[in-house]
This record gives structure tokens, C-alpha cells and sequence, in this order.
């Protein structure tokens, strides 16, 4: 089946496994036993289980009076009944005993640190929650969300949770066509963004994006609250509001709006393989109760931790283990503005040391590219105060996992592989790091209460070891999405479309070991992983199709050695190939998808070829097209292609 992904296969010829030290186990609050424990509860009683655990880490307003409602499914409800507010249990309940602990440590591009404690934090949510009120924005109005990685951020989804208000943050690395289109589905009142942002020492224009995309549509915003962060942005006096004019003046108390469990928390946009990006509707109860105790299970808190996830908030990570996890969790937690290689490829190591993070959680593709400059950049610093690491957002690869265990953590700290989705709100297939062995490139067992399993093509269990399957998840857990944004149907077709509205189908191919561990294989859809971060093939295809030179376009991606997956492109030109390739058409084109999608976008390679292969009835044969991409020859039948000599121009030569 197209699941398995064959380069990926040599992971799981890695037999190597690492067991913590007895030293980490005993520190660890959950331990092998305790481990067993929960998961022997959860197998016993799923719903049982789900309902102790939101009864003891939330703090509810009203208690929920049923657990799960799945009358409706795939349309499942948590909680039913239950009142709460998301921004309250990340800041009003650590008060008492944390009031003065440091919840955020900011340093930004330039190196310079900022400190807010859970007082000072729950000071500037309550004045800018209470200005967003001031502005008109209530319980339930969409907010955009296109701002630097920084405190602002953070602050501005506790300000929209506070008041009940549903964001939905953008990548501030989006075009000013992807920003408008996300403002226009979710049909946002108000978008905070700030006038630029400083990204690896260059500037980033974030309020002249934004006020292009409005000036093409986004007829739903009212206004637009700006925060000053380098100086220098035009102003539109009717529409546009200084964070300065408006926020400091607000009192420091805001009552926040007790919301039902399944309002919505926020809306995340991600990719598929069809269609437009589409809005990730995520709840209140159960998603913060899956941010909450993922991050305990698999992070380990201890007291005196400092917490470092390198992700952006515009993606699921930084939302679940920037904003929620940690701050649900009363952690200390560091966030960075800029980027792994700026001022110079040390400056994670630098960082960790600086303010003695304890638990580091980034990316395979970050990994790799600082594991390229070599050993000697991070055996400068002093690591030592490390004891966990973690990896999420693409498969990692052996390589990538030892040298990270071993020159990053000493050979001491566990590395926990997360895998999670931007629909499942919060980890689910990670190991535990106290009580259990990893190996690299497995992301191990699921956590308590999840239910995952590979099943075949037709919905039955793969039962051996070493076959590979469709990745499921077959019970509801609490921080699935709870739809796509206006689009219910869009929501039962891609999730539950296969197997019934009981089986929430992932989308990544995956088989297990001898040990019952999971190894993820990658999208079996046309879903691209570049760099950690999700692209739909088609909307590359359709920014290519939109330029006027373009008669057709496919996109593939291929395997590569930093980012996992480079963006191959196959464009058929309107007139002649030869003026087009003599006019550098393969250059323009790869900018022009940068700027209507934005720069992660921007494919690495473009063919101008004559033709797309196509079946005899006229389907593009997008497995010829993978197969040539990672230089394979006759992967496929080709007797039913129209043109075969074509070949030779798909393969570049
Ligand atoms: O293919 C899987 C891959 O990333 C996809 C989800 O992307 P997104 O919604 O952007 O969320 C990324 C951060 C949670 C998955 O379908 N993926 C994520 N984590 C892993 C992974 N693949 C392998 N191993 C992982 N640990």
C-alpha cells in the first residue's frame, strides 16, 4: 500500500533501546507501576477514566454531569454540563502559591530576556482581555491571530479564552492571501497583529501583510489592534488601534466568562489533501485537559523545571505546549522569538544554558540542521541542566535521535518522540519517560486513554509485527477537534469517512514491533511534511496554476536530508517550454508560490515538463511522479501512460 514509505522503513531495522537510568526513574513521579496503573484504569473504564482525570487537573466553575456524550458521533461531546475557563486555569488558580514564580522567560531576537511572573502574566491577560471587551469583541467572536512569537502571543489567546472568544492564530510566516483566506472562513471581527517583527535579524512586515489581505476582502473586521515591536507601520486611522493606546490604561481584574466544556477554545488552520487549509475547531474542557496531562505524563514535571518548546504559536505545538500545557501545568517556561541559526548556530545551546532549561522540546528538522555544523557548537556550553528531550512534528530519523541523545543529552536524558496531530489537540503516541524504554525513531505506545491501532485497507487490526497499516484511533479521547470550522461534513468525510463515525482515521501510515511499539511511516494522502510543518500538495498546485504561464501543475514531495520533505513540482507551460526555461520561468514561479502561500511554501525544484504522465482515462499518475522524484527508475507500469517519452523530462535529464 502507498502508506509505507520505503526510506523510512530502514528505521526499523533499529533494534537499539534505551532504558532511563534508575536514577530518572525514581525521580519520576510516573513510574512503571504507576504507569500500569492508569493504563489498567483507562482499559477498565475509558470513560471512567477520562472523567477522574478531568475532575482532579481542571478546575471546574460548574461540575460536568456526563462525561461523554456521543449520541451524535462522530460529533462526541466531553464533559457535558461542565463550566469553565481556559485562562483561568492557566493563571488565576496558580495564584495562591505561584503568584511570584516566573511563568514566561522571553528572549528575543537580539538576545535581550524579559521575565513575567504568574502574577505579572495574569496582570496584562486581564488588561488586554478587558480591552478586547472595550473594543467590542464577546463570547464567541473570531479572532485573528498574526503576531511574532513572543509574550504578546501568549497573552493574546489567554485575553481571547478569558472572554470566551475563539481564536485562530495564523503563522506569522503566511502570505497576505493564506491570512485573508483564514479571516474570511472563520470570519474574524478583529485581528491583533504587531507592526513588524525581527526574525533572525531581518524585519518581518507583519501589519502591512495584514493590511494587504484586508484590502482584498475580510469584510468581517472591524478593527485591528496593533502592538508596537520595532516602530515604523502605516496606521489606518477608522480601523487600526495601538496595544499602547488602549491596554495598559485597563484594570487588572477581568472576570473571565464561564464557557460550556465544548465551546470553542480556538481554531487552528491546517492543510489536507484536498481543498483549502480548513479550521481545526478545538474545545475548551477537553482540550485543555489533553494539554494539561500530556504534558505532565510525558514531560515529567518536576518542581524547578524550565520548560523550552521551540515552536511557533501559529502551530498546534506552540499552542498545546506553548500557551495551555505549560501554563495549565503552573510551569516556568522559556520562549524565543527567533530562529536556531541566528546570531549563529549556537545559540540554542547558549540559550539552554543561559537559563538552564530543563526539558528541551523541538523538531527533527531543527536537529538535523544544527546536527550538520558538527559536535564541537554545543559541546562549548554547559548542557548539564537538560534532563529531558523531546521531538515532534515529522518521523525522526535514527541518526538524528542518537546524536541528539547523546551529544545534546550527555547520553543521560530520554527523548521522548511525540506523535500528535493538529486535530488530536495533544499528544498521543509518546513514551513515558520514567517507566519505559525508547528507541530511536519509535514514537513507542500510546498514552492511557488512547486508543491507537493500525488497521488494514479494510478496517481490520494488522495483527504482526513489521506490517504496515493505516494509523486510527478507535475511541474518543478528550482533546480530538470537535469539527472543522463551518464544515461538519468536511469533518466527518476526511476523519471518519473510511471506517464510521467510531474510527478517527489519522492519515500517517504506522506498523509496530515485536514489543507492540509504533513506528510512524508518514501521510498515506497527499499531505506534505516540510520541515515539521504540513503543506496539501494541492494548494502548492493551485498557487501554480493561478500564474498566467501555467497550463498545469503536480506537486510531490521528495525525501530530504534536513527539512524530511522537499516540494518537487512538474509544471506543463502555456506556449513554449524552451523560451519559458530560457526565461528562468522555474525561478519566478518557485518566488510567485512563496508569495501567495509563503516562504515555507516556496518549491525547491520546478520541471517544466511537456506533459503530466496521465492514465489513459486522464488521471495524473502521482505515484510515477513520487517515484521519479526520489530518483527511482520503473517504479511503475508505465504501458498505460499516454506519452512515455516523457519520461526523460519528468526526470529532469
Ligand atoms: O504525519 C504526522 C507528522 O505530522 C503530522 C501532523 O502535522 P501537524 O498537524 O502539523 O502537527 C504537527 C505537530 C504535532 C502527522 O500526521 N508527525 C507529527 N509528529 C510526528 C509525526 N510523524 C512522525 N513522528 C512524529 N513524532
Amino acid at each position: 500500500m502507498e502508506a509505507v514509505v520505503p526510506e523510512i522503513e530502514s528505521v526499523l531495522h533499529e533494534t537499539r533501546s534505551f532504558a532511563p537510568s534508575a536514577a530518572f526513574a525514581a525521580a519520576s513521579a510516573l513510574d512503571s507501576q504507576r504507569l500500569a496503573a492508569l493504563r489498567r484504569r483507562a482499559a477498565q473504564d475509558h470513560e471512567g477514566f477520562w472523567a477522574q482525570q478531568a475532575a482532579t487537573q481542571l478546575d471546574w466553575q460548574r461540575p460536568f454531569d456526563l462525561t461523554l456524550d456521543d449520541s451524535a458521533a462522530p460529533h462526541y461531546r466531553w464533559f457535558v454540563g461542565g463550566r469553565l475557563n481556559a485562562s483561568y486555569n492557566c493563571l488565576d488558580r496558580h495564584l495562591p502559591e505561584r503568584a511570584a514564580q516566573d511563568a514566561l522567560i522571553f528572549e528575543n531576537d537580539d538576545g535581550d530576556v524579559q521575565r513575567w511572573t504568574y502574577a505579572q502574566l495574569h496582570a496584562e491577560v486581564c488588561q488586554l482581555a478587558n480591552a478586547l471587551r472595550a473594543l467590542g469583541i464577546d463570547k464567541g467572536d473570531r479572532v485573528v491571530l498574526y503576531l511574532p512569537m513572543g509574550p504578546q502571543a501568549v497573552m493574546a489567546m489567554q485575553a481571547c479564552a478569558r472572554i470566551g472568544a475563539i481564536h485562530s492564530v495564523v503563522f506569522g510566516g503566511f502570505s497576505a492571501e493564506s491570512l485573508k483566506d483564514r479571516i474570511e472562513d472563520a470570519g474574524a471581527r478583529l485581528v491583533i497583529t504587531a507592526d513588524a517583527a525581527p526574525r533572525g535579524g531581518k524585519r518581518v512586515a507583519l501589519k502591512t501583510t495584514v493590511d494587504l489581505a484586508l484590502t482584498e476582502g475580510c469584510s468581517s473586521v472591524e478593527r485591528v489592534l496593533v502592538y508596537q515591536r520595532l516602530g515604523g507601520c502605516v496606521m489606518d486611522p477608522m480601523r487600526d488601534v495601538w496595544w499602547h493606546d488602549v491596554v495598559p490604561q485597563q484594570p487588572t481584574q477581568c472576570e473571565p466568562e464561564w464557557v460550556e466544556s465544548s465551546h470553542p477554545l480556538f481554531l487552528l488552520y491546517t492543510s489536507g489533501s484536498t481543498g483549502r487549509p480548513k479550521g481545526v475547531q478545538h474545545s475548551t474542557g477537553g482540550y485543555l485537559l489533553g494539554a494539561t496531562v500530556s504534558m505532565q505524563w510525558v514531560f515529567d514535571l518536576r518542581p524547578g523545571d524550565v520548560f523550552w518548546c521551540t515552536a511557533d504559536i501559529g502551530w498546534i505545538t506552540g499552542h498545546s505546549y506553548v500557551s495551555y500545557g505549560p501554563l495549565s501545568n503552573g510551569i516556568t517556561q522559556l520562549i524565543f522569538e527567533g530562529i536556531p541559526t541566528y546570531p549563529d548556530g549556537e545559540r540554542f545551546w547558549r540559550m539552554i544554558a543561559a537559563h538552564k532549561v530543563s526539558i528541551f522540546y523541538t523538531a527533527p528538522t531543527a536537529i538535523r540542521s544544527l546536527m550538520r555544523l558538527g559536535d564541537e557548537l554545543p559541546l562549548r556550553h554547559d548542557l548539564s541542566s537538560l534532563r529531558l528531550l523531546g521531538s515532534v512534528g515529522e518521523p525522526i530519523n535514527p541518526e538524528a535521535w542518537l546524536w541528539y541523545q547523546r551529544v545534546i543529552g550527555g547520553g543521560r536524558c530520554p527523548i521522548v518522540d511525540t506523535w500528535w496531530q493538529t486535530e488530536t489537540g495533544a499528544i498521543m503516541i509518546a513514551p513515558i519517560p520514567g517507566a519505559m524504554a525508547t528507541k530511536p525513531g519509535s514514537c513507542t505506545l500510546p498514552l492511557p486513554g488512547i486508543c491507537a491501532e493500525i488497521v488494514d485497507e479494510d478496517g481490520q487490526p494488522v495483527t504482526q509485527a513489521g506490517q504496515g497499516g493505516l494509523l486510527v484511533v478507535t475511541k474518543p479521547w478528550p482533546s480530538m477537534l470537535t469539527t472543522v470550522w463551518n464544515n461538519d461534513e468536511r469533518f466527518r468525510d476526511t476523519y471518519f469517512g473510511r471506517f464510521g463515525p467510531r474510527v478517527y482515521v489519522a492519515g500517517d501510515g504506522a506498523q509496530r514491533d515485536d514489543d507492540g511499539y509504533f513506528w510512524i511511516l508518514g501521510r498515506i494522502d497527499d499531505v506534505l511534511n516540510v520541515s515539521g510543518h504540513r503543506l496539501g500538495t494541492m494548494e502548492v498546485e493551485s498557487a501554480l496554476a493561478a500564474h498566467e504561464a501555467v497550463a498545469e501543475a503536480a506537486v510531490v514531495g521528495r525525501p530530504h536530508e534536513i527539512k524530511g520533505e522537499a516540494i518537487l513540482a512538474f509544471v506543463v507551460v502555456r506556449g513554449s517550454r524552451e523560451a519559458a526555461l530560457k526565461a528562468d520561468l522555474p525561478r519566478e514561479l518557485r518566488d510567485w508560490v512563496a508569495s501567495r502561500l509563503g516562504a515555507i511554501a516556496r518549491p525547491d525544484e520546478i520541471r517544466l515538463v511537456e506533459a503530466l504522465p496521465k492514465t489513459r482515462s486522464g488521471k495524473i499518475m502521482r505515484r510515477l511522479l513520487r517515484a521519479v522524484g526520489r530518483g527511482e527508475t520503473a517504479a511503475q507500469d508505465t504501458s498505460t501512460l499516454e506519452n512515455p517519452a516523457i519520461l526523460d523530462q519528468l526526470r529532469g535529464s
